[in-house]
């Protein structure tokens, strides 16, 4: 038999990812609204989000430095503040010149924009109303898309629904969203995931409708999910987890369903969301384009025997568990990196394959990267050595997985510039551009390329021929 060639077809979007509020700063000027994480509470010792990396301001130096290092492709969120400070109602001209100039700036150096409509930063205003709770937040997203369309549906061609719908369930408190307040929150929270559902199907629907040409699709955090052995029970946790974790959030745009093991797990909890008549159909007539998904790490989970702690102080990679659901163990075949989370490249692959498996659209990496403390060396030199080797170990399996078959049209790392993460400040860094603050001292914010910059630069280069 003939040995297929392993490579990466010609037209792959190399690219690198931000979001809004992570990055921009510039957190109320030119008419920008008050967001969820504007107003939520920073944890201690970690900066808040209201400079960032200061992109709004320096975004053509940055887009500049992203087409030197070659990039094909640059995915960004839009903050909806900036367009509706309220959330609804009353457009922002601002905002919109903001994004236009930034996405003309892309284009102008070939770099294709693939854009996050919405990545945690929920208006405020929304927020006050009962947030994504409040079924009249499904029509504010649908119009806030709209109004995206119709700006910027000219030129962009990969649209991203909702960042992490999945993380935002599950670890919404660490995300920086804020809590729910009634009686059953687990029931607020499955409500507000179905909401979500129906939003994202219907900017689905629109994005089709007003932009032909153009693809969509949801960009949950995806993560393949080991049992601790073979006992059949740590092999129904494994499958529980997964059905909650992964699936749900992937079932339901591709085939217009709730998975059996999500739905039984909603009774069992009490949380089944109300969903009125018409709704799934909504949801089953939308078909996405393909499927973006985040990859940082697989998880690995046991059998429960009901005495687990709850899954609320977990992050989007640290999994506590849940009272006899499942339980997250640590993976002794994996290392850590230095803030706890599992480097699984080989996971990165069987997470590729199942997807592909399972669904058969193709897909789009949002994310994948490594969170390091980085060091500043004499002379303006970063030697992240550790990232090129977490990277290329990441690129080598999408390789793989190519050559077996798996249909995957971009790989977009986190990220592209270092920005404030999502609880842990800016001192977990993942740029390829070193940005020169601390977590209270802005300094002079200048940008500097790590040696990752230089490598990644060389892969782009010859399409990851070599790694
Ligand atoms: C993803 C988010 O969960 O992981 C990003 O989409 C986030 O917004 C990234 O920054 C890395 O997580 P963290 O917590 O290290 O910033």
């Amino acid at each position: 038999m003939e040995r297929k060639t392993i490579s990466f077809p010609k037209d792959f979007l190399w690219g690198a990812s931000t979001s809004a509020y992570q990055v921009e700063g510039a957190w109320n000027e030119d008419g920008k609204g008050l967001s969820v994480i504007d107003v939520g509470k920073t944890p201690e010792g970690v900066t808040d989000f209201k400079v960032a990396s200061d992109h709004y301001h320096r975004y053509k130096e940055d887009v500049a430095l992203f087409a030197e290092m070659g990039l094909k492709a640059y995915r960004f969120s839009i903050s909806w503040t900036r367009i509706f400070p309220e959330g609804a109602g009353r457009l922002n001209e601002k905002g919109i010149e903001f994004y236009d100039k930034l996405i003309n700036e892309l284009k102008a150096h070939n770099i294709e924009p693939i854009v996050t409509i919405y990545h945690f930063d929920l208006p405020y205003e929304l927020q006050k109303k009962g947030g994504w709770a409040n079924r009249e937040t499904i029509e504010a997203y649908e119009n806030y898309a709209r109004t995206l369309f119709k700006y910027f549906g000219d030129r962009v061609k990969y649209w991203l629904t909702i960042n992490e719908q999945n993380m935002v369930v599950m670890y919404g408190a660490v995300l920086g969203m804020i809590e729910a307040k009634s009686d059953n929150p687990k029931k607020e929270l499955y409500q507000q995931n179905h909401h979500m559902f129906l939003a994202q199907a219907k900017a689905i629907k629109l994005c089709h409708e007003m932009c032909p040409g153009a693809k969509i699709g949801p960009a949950p955090n995806i993560a393949y999910v080991y049992p601790a052995s073979s006992k059949p029970e740590d092999v129904l946790a494994a499958q529980n987890f997964s059905s909650i974790r992964n699936w749900l959030y992937l079932d339901l745009p591709v085939f217009g369903r709730y998975n059996s093991v999500a739905w039984s797990y909603m009774e069992r909890e009490n949380c089944v969301p109300d969903i009125e008549e018409g709704d799934m159909n909504i949801i089953k007539e939308a078909k996405p384009d393909f499927i973006a998904f985040n990859y940082y790490s697989t998880a690995t989970v046991a059998w429960d025997d009901g005495t687990s702690s709850s899954n609320s102080t977990g992050d989007q990679q640290i999994v506590i568990g849940e009272p006899g659901f499942y339980k997250g163990v640590a993976n002794p075949h994996l290392e850590k990196t230095q803030f706890g989370w599992e480097i699984d490249p080989l996971g990165f692959r069987i997470t590729l394959r199942e997807l592909h498996d399972r669904y058969n659209l193709p897909l789009l990496v949002t994310e994948n990267g490594l969170g390091a403390y980085d060091k500043l060396e004499e002379g303006d030199v970063v030697n992240d050595d550790y990232r090129i080797e977490y990277l290329r170990k990441h690129i080598e399996q999408a390789k793989i997985a190519i050559s077996e078959g798996v249909n995957l049209i971009g790989y977009c790392p986190w990220s592209a510039i270092d920005l404030v993460s999502t609880h842990q400040g800016i001192s977990k860094r993942y740029g390829f551009i070193y940005v020169n603050r601390d977590e209270f001292d802005l300094k002079d914010l200048r940008r500097i390329k790590k040696k990752s910059f230089y490598w990644y630069k060389n892969v782009i280069a010859i399409n990851g021929e070599e790694l």
